[in-house]
C-alpha cells in the first residue's frame, strides 16, 4: 500500500487496487506535484469545502467516474460532476471494498453553509490504520479516535494559522497514539511556513516518528 503526497492536503492511497485520492486542490497549487487532467483515481474524499480541499473534486470525479465521499452539504458541490456519491456524518462510516471508512469530528469551519469540517479513520482490509485530521484544532477527543483503532499513520495539518501548528500537531498525533505521522498544509503559502524538520525533531521526542514528504514522493505504508 503506497501513500503519496500531492502537495499542500493533496495525498493519494493506492492499495494496489484502488486509488483513494483526498482533498484534490492541484489547480493553483504552486506545491501540486500532479496536475487535476493526469491524476487518478476510483475515490475522492473531502474533508470540507475551503478551495484548498474541494479543489479539483468535480472536474476530477467526473473525468474518472470516482465516488466521492463528504458531508451531503459538500457533495452538493460536486453533485452535478460525481456518478457515485457517499453521503458521511460525523461519527459515521460505512464499508467499501478496500476497507472502512468512518468521519471524525475535525475543529474548523466547513467552507459550505450548514455543512462541518471533518477528518477521517480508515481502517484498510489489510490492517494499516490511517487517520486523516482535515484542517483542524487540537482537541482532546482525538483521544477517542486512537480508542477505536491503533493509528498506524496520522495525517496531520502543522501549518498554523489556519490549522494546528506544529506543537498541537504533535499533540495531535500523541492523543490519537499515532505510531508515525506525516506532516502536511505547511509551506504552499508564506502564511502557512513551517520548518518540518523541525515538527519530526518535536514528534520524535514525544516517541511518534515522523515521514516528512516533498510533493511527488511517496511512502510504502505498513502496519
Ligand atoms: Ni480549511
Ligand atoms: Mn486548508
Amino acid at each position: 500500500m503506497k501513500f503519496t503526497f500531492y502537495g499542500h492536503a493533496c495525498f493519494l492511497i493506492d492499495t494496489g487496487k484502488e486509488k483513494l485520492l483526498f482533498d484534490p486542490f492541484l489547480t493553483g497549487n504552486g506545491s501540486a506535484a500532479i496536475s487535476a487532467d493526469e491524476v487518478e483515481c476510483d475515490y475522492i474524499l473531502l474533508s470540507h469545502a475551503h478551495g484548498d480541499h474541494l479543489g479539483d473534486a468535480a472536474p476530477i470525479a467526473k473525468r474518472t467516474g470516482a465516488a466521492v465521499i463528504a458531508v451531503p452539504e459538500v457533495l452538493g458541490l460536486v453533485s452535478d460532476a460525481a456518478s457515485r456519491t457517499f453521503p458521511l456524518n460525523l461519527g459515521g462510516g460505512t464499508t467499501l471494498p478496500f476497507g472502512r471508512v468512518t468521519m471524525v469530528p475535525a475543529l474548523h469551519s466547513s467552507g459550505v453553509p450548514g455543512g462541518v469540517a471533518c477528518g477521517f479513520l480508515i481502517q484498510f482490509t489489510d490492517g494499516v490504520n490511517v487517520y486523516y485530521s482535515g484542517d483542524t484544532a487540537l482537541f482532546s477527543d482525538m483521544a477517542l479516535i486512537g480508542k477505536k483503532a491503533p493509528i498506524h499513520y496520522a495525517v496531520l495539518p502543522i501549518g498554523d494559522d489556519y490549522t494546528m501548528g506544529p506543537e498541537d500537531a504533535v499533540e495531535a498525533a500523541r492523543l490519537t497514539g499515532a505510531k508515525r505521522v506525516i506532516p502536511i498544509h505547511y509551506n504552499t503559502w508564506p502564511i502557512i511556513a513551517q520548518d518540518p524538520e523541525k515538527f519530526a525533531a518535536l514528534a520524535e521526542e514525544a516517541g511518534v516518528a515522523a515521514h516528512v514528504l516533498a510533493p511527488g514522493e511517496s511512502l510504502e505504508l505498513k502496519k
